[in-house]
């Protein structure tokens, strides 16, 4: 192959930040400045806020404006997490179809035209950064990789590579490597949790060092969702009893509706006609006036766009209790005060089933490569959620506190496809 005379971009898109590393000329970029609104500016959000169906803004903006406009609109978030799923086509908004595909190109796109104006190129070339499983479905996996490609097209992207998002991560710790290792490397984010074994030989890479990649769609997402599910969903109705006209029966509000109250990917579609209309009917036909409380503090909520703060602060809970045993949630809004507190060891019992979804993951992912735990050398843990300490701590029991290291959270990804993008820079590809 012949090498490339093009700038080649490294994109990781992440389901909770995006971050941009760039090729040219054999010098690398491993983060452009993406955000100038962001704390820190080589990382973008993965937000997307349409005040009205002509306008969009992207990143810190997107929550700005969502703000200033008293939060009407519709803003997106996590929605990297639907690509697997076949039954979600889009989302209907002012009578205008947004395919998901058209959502995360304009998403790209827009990440694209802030690293041309970045280094004053305008670039074709990129190497996206993907989930080792969009999904455990091998069906829906291939679908998800397909609406990407669809997505990428749409950004303009006239050639891509898609790597494992592990395995990016596992180059960059590469770069530093002066002995052969062989590592395990687990990247914990929003919404996947990824593994890649591999020997790492610092002279030259081959396909053969890859030993396995293996992952599973759950993590700092669904961390989010246990707090909702096992306790907060209770303010907002999940336990409301009502009763139809003409009925017999007492039901209670539907898996359905609490799922996409549970998930902050399916937040925004609690607005959606249908479901909305649903909840009004389960208000006026609640049996209690506690049952009704339930619902009037949903509509509080979607009504006043309270949804995407009210995850903002379990995550900001989620995040306290990294750091401390105890976490005082507040939630204050007129109509939905919500007072709880949470401890390390309430959610460590909410999260059992994530975690064993995790470690199972990881488990087959020894399995593929046919290596036992004692023959790693070296674990390294990054993504966002590599912080929570029920992970950390599965892996210490595991492997021993002294094989862990912590890669820089949120760069190993980038900088990994940064490397990826030198090799193809050169003529060859890795994957
Ligand atoms: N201190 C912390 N404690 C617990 N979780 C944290 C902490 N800091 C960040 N996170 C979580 O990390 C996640 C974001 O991590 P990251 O940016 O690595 O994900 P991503 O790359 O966007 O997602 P993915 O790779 O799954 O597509 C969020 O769920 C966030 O809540
Ligand atoms: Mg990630």
């Amino acid at each position: 192959m012949a090498s490339l005379n093009t700038p080649i971009l490294a994109i990781d898109f992440g389901t909770s930040n995006s971050l941009v590393g760039c090729v040219y000329n054999g010098e690398k970029t491993l983060a452009l400045p993406i955000d100038d609104l962001n704390s820190d500016p080589t990382m973008m959000r993965t937000l997307l806020y349409f005040p009205d169906p002509d306008v969009c803004y992207y990143g810190q903006r997107a929550i700005d404006e969502f703000l200033e406009n008293d939060m009407e609109g519709r803003l997106f978030r996590s929605f990297k997490t639907h690509l697997p799923n076949q039954g979600y086509l889009g989302t209907v908004f002012n009578n205008r179809v947004l395919s998901l595909e058209n959502i995360i190109g304009l998403f790209l796109l827009e990440l694209k035209k802030r690293a041309e104006k970045a280094i004053g190129q305008k670039v074709t070339h990129v190497v996206m950064g993907r989930p080792a499983r969009y999904s455990m479905d091998e069906v829906a996996d291939g679908f998800a990789l397909h609406r990407m490609e669809k997505a990428c097209k749409f950004a303009g992207f006239a050639d891509v590579q898609f790597v494992p998002e592990p395995l990016a991560a596992a180059f960059d710790y590469r770069r530093s490597a002066t002995e052969e290792k062989t590592i395990l490397i687990g990247d914990f984010g929003g919404g996947t949790s990824d593994f890649t074994i591999m020997r790492i030989n610092p002279k030259e890479f081959s396909k053969k060092d890859v030993l396995s990649i293996e992952g599973c769609p759950m993590a700092g997402d669904a961390l989010d969702s246990v707090f909702m599910a096992n306790k907060l969903n209770e303010y907002f109705g999940a336990k409301t009893r009502y009763m139809l006209p003409l009925a017999r029966n007492v039901m209670t509000m539907p898996p359905a509706v609490m799922m996409r109250l549970n998930h902050p990917a399916h937040i925004v579609h609690l607005k959606e006609k249908d479901t909305y209309e649903f909840v009004k009917e389960v208000r006026r036909c609640a049996l209690t006036p506690k049952d009704a409380a339930g619902v009037d503090r949903l509509f509080a909520m979607i009504e006043d766009n309270q949804i995407f703060p009210f995850f903002e602060s379990i995550e900001a809970s989620k995040k306290e209790l990294s750091k401390s045993d105890k976490s005082n949630f507040k939630f204050d809004y007129p109509d939905i005060e919500v007072y709880e507190t949470f401890s390390s060891e309430q959610f460590t019992t909410w999260a059992t089933d994530v975690k064993n979804n995790i470690i199972s993951a990881l488990d087959r992912s020894l399995q593929k490569s046919g290596l036992t735990e004692k023959q790693i050398d070296l674990v390294c843990l990054t993504g966002g959620t590599s912080k929570v300490p029920l992970i950390r701590k599965e892996f210490e029991a595991r492997f021993g506190q002294e094989k862990l290291q912590t890669q820089t959270e949120f760069h190993s990804v980038t900088a990994g496809l940064v490397e990826v993008a030198s090799i193809w820079e050169k003529g060859d590809k890795v994957s």
